[in-house]
């Protein structure tokens, strides 16, 4: 008899199969026993008639409990009606463990809170495995690309002594006798080091936000891809992260059919997902809100609901660039030819979702870096080391950081970041 998994089932048609995995549902009708299992893979139903088992077999059957891990074995047939096109004609029948109890999660509607409470049971549903495989494939494409593209992998530290994204979101640790520690926002000021050794890197891990916002959009805990590349100047930035998000839609498409269809992700719009996105200057995309009605300042950093009602207007995702300086982070390069303005960008999913990733040309000189540290009242030791960067060799680089969860949320469609990281960390949680 063949061990194998449901993924590796139509290798098998006409064969006998020994299945590991969980018993996510059964019934009977007292002849025939359905019972529908998954293994990690994918998922099955097996189909066992009183007449062809033992005694002993049927009872066995009916022992079973939801989640209850079993080894089932069986005839693989080819079963159109079935949404995976396979069944198993049940012949045999292992018990590895019953569930001790009732499993706390059934078929009718949980609230999010009892569905949050029981994460570590909430991740074998269906949809659930369908995100994490998602997320899954939006990782390795990321590493695909990045590879192919001369990245090299850098890991920046996670423990940092001051503040990347401004010092409001720092969570703060006790570091020994030498004062206060902070979980890193984003690792780029470290990438900007390794570039000048490597020309071009990335890291991906998490990174932490003590956010105060109790939005859809809002973890405090997330993880990010930063990336960095010297001799790169803002369009070709853009660029870069135009073909890296078409890449990773173009793969989700090809190796995640059955993950979207289970859960009901209309596959239309990612398919428009093609270059070019759509670029917008900041001061257009303030113009264009005002005309849809927004109340938005005409020097307003945008708001949720601003990226909300702007993408609805487009198919394909935006880049938003040139922000006043004012509203952005210190190292951002002046625009040129308006120094009220930073060469950066977002980037905005359509259908509602909003930003997804963050970039700008740094700046790379060194008495305008000074000058921007020592306006945003920045602890100016803490920044020698990455003011080094512009004393020695300084070049024109540019990079931008994407937020895992959300490209996760907006190709899956579904409404909340916290279904897309196994234990989400949020404002009001930190368990399981
Ligand atoms: O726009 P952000 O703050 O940019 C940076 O941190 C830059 N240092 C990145 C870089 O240039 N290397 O964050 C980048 C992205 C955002 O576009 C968003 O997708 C995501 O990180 N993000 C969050 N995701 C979940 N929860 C939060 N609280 C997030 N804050 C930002
Ligand atoms: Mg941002």
């Amino acid at each position: 008899m063949i061990e194998t998994t449901i993924s590796d089932i139509s290798e098998h048609i006409g064969e006998q199969v020994k299945l590991s995995g969980w018993a996510y549902n059964f019934r009977s009708s007292g002849k025939i026993f359905f019972l529908q299992l998954r293994d990690g893979t994918g998922r099955i139903q097996a189909v066992y008639v009183k007449n062809d088992l033992t005694d002993e077999q049927w009872d066995r059957l009916q022992d079973i409990n939801i989640e209850s891990s079993i080894r089932v074995i069986g005839t693989v047939k080819q079963d159109d009606r079935s949404p995976t096109g396979f069944e198993l004609g049940g012949m045999d029948i292992e018990i590895i463990n019953l569930s001790k109890d009732d499993y706390p999660i059934s078929k009718k509607e949980h609230g999010p809170d009892f569905l949050l409470d029981n994460r570590h049971l909430w991740l074998r549903s269906n949809k659930q495995w369908a995100i994490q495989k998602i997320r899954n494939t939006i990782i390795q494409s990321t590493y695909e690309y990045m590879n192919d593209n001369g990245f090299i992998k850098f890991d920046s530290p996670i423990l940092t002594p001051s503040a990347c994204e401004g010092t409001t979101e720092l969570f703060e640790v006790e570091y020994f006798d030498s004062g206060n520690a902070y979980l890193s926002q984003s690792g780029q000021l470290y990438l900007e080091a390794g570039i000048m050794s490597l020309r071009r890197c990335f890291d991906f891990g998490p990174v932490f936000r003590a956010e105060k916002s109790k939005t859809r959009r809002h973890l405090t805990e997330f993880w990010m891809m930063d990336a960095e590349a010297a001799f790169v100047g803002h369009d070709e930035n853009i660029k870069i992260q135009e073909e890296l998000i078409i890449k990773i839609v173009k793969d989700v498409l090809e190796k995640n059919s059955d993950e979207l269809k289970a859960l009901e992700r209309d596959v239309e719009p990612l398919k428009k997902v093609k270059a070019p996105f759509i670029r917008l200057t900041y001061k257009d995309a303030i113009t264009k809100l005002q005309e849809l009605g927004s109340d938005i300042g005409d020097s307003d950093d945008l708001g949720a609901d601003d990226e909300t009602m702007l993408t609805k207007e487009y198919e394909k995702p935006i880049f938003i660039e040139r922000y006043p300086a004012e509203v952005k982070a210190f190292y951002m390069k002046r625009d040129p030819e308006n120094p009220a303005l930073v060469l950066n960008n977002d980037l905005l999913a359509p259908e509602g979702y909003g930003e997804i990733i963050g970039g700008s040309e740094r700046e790379d000189n060194y008495d305008e870096l000074l000058e921007r540290i020592k306006e945003d009242g920045l602890p100016l030791e803490e920044f020698q080391w990455y003011l080094d960067l512009r004393r020695y060799g300084s070049v024109q680089h540019s990079g931008f950081g994407y937020g895992l969860e959300r490209i996760v949320t907006w190709i899956c469609g579904i409404h909340h970041l916290r279904e897309t990281i196994p234990f989400p960390r949020m404002i009001n949680r930190k368990t399981p």
